[in-house]
């Protein structure tokens, strides 16, 4: 099911257990909720900024005030699917409600009822959003632990996939230890928070002067550590602008940090393919599994999940094959272990130059992404070489 937003206006205790009981184990995420239905300015102030999927507002203390309440929620959220919700239902209420806008009437007990509605709606999105999405690709790097590689194989694959005439941004949302800047040597002092709170003026004049170039065929957008990043709204902000982008560039790599962060998560379903970089040792390839099955809890489909093996030596204890059947992910690529040679290169303030074996099959990787033909190798095959 393509993960929904919901926006909750809920005063009484009963509709609320029944729309939690509803929508459990469904990727639905609440991303506004308010109590005080008499007070509803807030609540519709919240819906303009943050336009979830589905609104799902109590229409029990209304009375009069139903007809002017469902056309201020119709406007602040045009594309939401609206849910009355009643404790009881007459046939004048139910009449009034939908007269006034409502797609849906809900009174308990709801039985499969919202989660049908639920479904009706993730089908609508995931047919306009999921699969005619247009512009180009976005493709994200996760560390399964801290420090598998993510930020080197996504500042790698970004360069690649610039030498080959593709339009690429490298945005770093990891809010954490967002490295890129640093990696990449960049020189612009903004960051992701200056285009979150500046999308009202968001074109591709004011994206310009957001983002570092110098590097053929990539731009670079750093992270940014402010707290302020981090707030619900902002968060959901996110979504927006990487659907911005994803008009102006053939790829957007995003560097997504370790774990499953509450950015990660905010920003799935904008992401066309994601790549769960792991190294061989135990505890990585724990919380891989971890991830892939929350990812896949979420609706987030098996299809757009790949691996990438970091730091792979010549003797592996388990075959990429038993990898892909033990996380049940197919391996995008293999990357040989060197740890020197990524120490001399940073230290040096340089990414690894063309001819190292890492970069090597990196390049293979960014071909194998963009579907570029492979470059005729000079002799034998061999991971190491
Ligand atoms: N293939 C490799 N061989 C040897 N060392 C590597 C390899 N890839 C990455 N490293 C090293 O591993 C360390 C962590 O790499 P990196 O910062 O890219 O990981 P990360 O997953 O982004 O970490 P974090 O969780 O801190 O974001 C760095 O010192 C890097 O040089
Ligand atoms: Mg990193």
């Amino acid at each position: 099911m393509y993960p929904l937003t919901l926006g909750l206006a809920i005063a009484s205790a009963e509709l609320s257990d029944e729309v939690r009981a509803g929508m459990l184990d469904l990727p639905v995420r609440v991303v506004v909720e308010h109590t005080e239905i008499a007070e509803i300015a807030p609540f519709l102030e919240r819906l303009d900024r943050i336009r979830p999927d589905v609104v799902l507002l109590e229409i029990r203390q209304l009375g009069d005030a139903l007809d002017e309440v469902l056309r201020q929620v119709k406007s602040a959220a045009p594309d939401s699917m609206i849910v009355a919700l009643h404790t009881t239902a007459s046939p004048e209420t139910i009449l009034a409600a939908v007269r006034a806008g409502a797609h849906e009437y809900l009174y308990p007990p709801f039985g499969p009822l919202l989660r049908q509605a639920l479904e009706r709606k993730s089908a609508e999105l995931s047919l306009t959003r999921g699969g005619t999405r247009k512009g180009g690709k976005t493709l994200a790097f996760l560390s399964a632990k801290g420090g598998c590689g993510a930020t080197t194989v996504a500042c790698h694959i970004a360069v690649e996939l610039g030498r080959h005439d593709q339009k690429v941004l490298l945005a770093d949302l990891d809010l954490e230890t967002g490295l890129v800047a640093f990696l990449m040597k960049t020189r612009t002092p903004y960051t992701v928070l200056d285009a979150l709170n500046n999308l009202h003026r968001l074109d591709l004049s004011y994206w310009k002067g957001l983002v570092s170039n110098g590097i053929p065929g990539l731009e670079i957008l750093p992270a940014s550590s402010s707290l302020a990043c981090r707030q619900p709204e902002k968060v959901e902000q996110f979504r927006h602008v990487l659907g911005f982008v994803r008009t102006h560039y053939d790829w957007t790599v995003l560097d997504l940090g370790r774990g499953l962060s509450y950015v990660a998560f905010h920003v799935l379903e904008e992401i066309d393919m994601t790549c769960l970089v792991t190294t061989l040792d135990v505890p990585s390839l724990h919380q891989a599994k971890q991830i892939v099955q929350t990812l896949v809890e979420r609706g987030y489909a098996k299809g757009r999940l790949r691996l990438v093996l970091n730091r792979v030596t010549r003797q592996m204890d388990i075959t990429s094959a038993e990898l892909e059947k033990m996380l049940g992910l197919e391996v995008q690529a293999m990357l040989p272990n060197d740890y020197d040679g990524l120490y001399e290169a940073y230290a040096e303030g340089q990414l690894l130059a063309p001819e190292h074996p890492v970069r090597k099959r990196l390049g293979q990787m960014a071909r194998k992404l963009a579907g570029i033909p492979e470059e005729k190798p000079k002799g034998g095959f061999s991971l190491f070489r």
